[in-house]
């Protein structure tokens, strides 16, 4: 297999994007060592692995180490990073909410750009000469034409939290200008929503959830009353924002394409690719598809807008299907189908009692 014998750092370890991604790299052999602080994520009994990986670990059979770092800390990140001798990086680690981001700007950048300095600044000194990055379509800011593609200019993020992926994604850069022996590839992310089709592992964000389907699931499963859409008066066809959904399998998916050709030995250099499925659902497609799904009924009303939303986003998706062979095959009714089985057999998320 591919990553026999590879071992990969995975930041953000316990959260959402990455556990789903730890299933494929596990099944591809790649050895796996997890760091996070659970600022979004559920902390297991105390020196237990946090429930996320402990159902990984119960999945495939396969051993995950784990460190509580808070990238933020660089001594208790190097001494945790110093046990291993790692052959790529997958950076997940980062707040993630557009709309949060206004509310704490600069813990936004004290946690996103100094723990990613951190990282890169400890990567360099064990020689660790491949990283993977979680970024985001946000770089884009305000769409200058529709579907995006990876040459559409870095305009001007609508939130703080699209300037952190920015300036990050700039520091990377610039490294791979000055370092001919480094390798990143930026994955800029749309709408990642689902999860795996067996239930054990989804989406649970801690506190209400700032996204649309998580906050959706748990309207349907009676942990939240109603749906507030924001704003049914934007320049779409029905009013209401459009977004690329993608489903974070299919996600998963592009990070082990990434993290393989990444690690070909010709690769260095930097090379950003947008993640989607290149279509454009709206906030009420994604309620309908979700009722289909749930067969419940999703209550909801409309209010104001949200700072830091924009009209439409939605990207092509020929480069990634070019030079990472990879392409979203799952649909919305998967993601939906996905998504319900997950909350609907853990109502409260990871809190929810083990299955006996
Ligand atoms: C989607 C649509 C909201 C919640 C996400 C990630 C961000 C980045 C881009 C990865 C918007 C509407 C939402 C609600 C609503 N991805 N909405 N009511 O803002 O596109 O950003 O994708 O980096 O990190 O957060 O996703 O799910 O928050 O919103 O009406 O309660 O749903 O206005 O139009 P967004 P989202």
């Amino acid at each position: 297999m591919k990553g026999s014998g590879k071992t990969i750092l995975v930041t953000g370890g316990a959260g959402y994007i990455a556990t789903h991604c730890i299933v494929k790299l596990l099944d591809q052999d790649y050895d796996i060592v997890a760091l996070d602080n659970f600022s979004n994520s559920v902390r297991g009994p105390p020196g237990e692995l946090p429930p996320s990986l402990s159902r990984i670990q119960e999945m495939t059979g396969k051993t995950i180490t784990f460190y509580e770092v808070d990238l933020c800390d660089k001594s208790s990140l190097r001494n945790a990073m110093g046990k291993h001798l790692f052959d790529c990086i997958i950076h997940f680690g980062a707040f993630k909410s557009v709309s949060n981001s206004f509310v704490q700007y600069l813990k936004y950048y004290s946690n996103n750009v100094v723990g990613t300095c951190n990282l890169l600044e400890i990567m360099n000194e064990m020689k660790i000469e491949k990283f993977v990055y979680s970024s985001s379509c946000t770089v884009y800011g305000v769409p200058q034409f529709l579907p995006l593609t990876e040459n559409h200019p870095l305009g001007t993020p609508t939130s703080p939290y699209g300037f952190t992926k920015l300036v990050t994604e700039e520091m990377m850069r610039g490294l791979s200008i000055f370092n001919k022996d480094l390798g990143f590839i930026l994955l800029r992310y749309f709408n990642p929503v689902g999860a795996h089709p067996s239930g054990i592992i989804g989406e649970d964000p801690l506190g209400v959830p700032g996204n649309l389907m998580p906050f959706i699931a748990q309207v349907a499963v009676g942990r939240r009353e109603k749906l507030q859409i924001f704003g049914q008066d934007w320049p779409t066809p029905d009013g209401t924002c459009i977004r690329d959904y993608i489903h974070v399998m299919d996600l998963a998916e592009g990070h082990v394409n990434a993290v393989n050709k990444v690690l070909e030995s010709g690769f260095s250099g930097l090379k950003a690719y947008n993640l989607a499925r290149g279509n454009g659902e709206s906030v009420l497609d994604i309620v309908r598809a979700f009722e289909k799904a749930s067969g419940k009924r999703i209550p909801y009303e409309i209010a104001k807008r949200r700072p830091g939303d924009v009209a439409q986003l939605f990207s092509a998706c020929d480069l990634a299907k070019e030079e990472l062979d990879w392409e979203a095959k799952l649909t919305l009714d998967d993601m939906c189908r996905d998504m319900w089985t997950w909350q609907s057999q853990n109502p409260k998320g990871y809190l929810t009692l083990k299955k006996d």
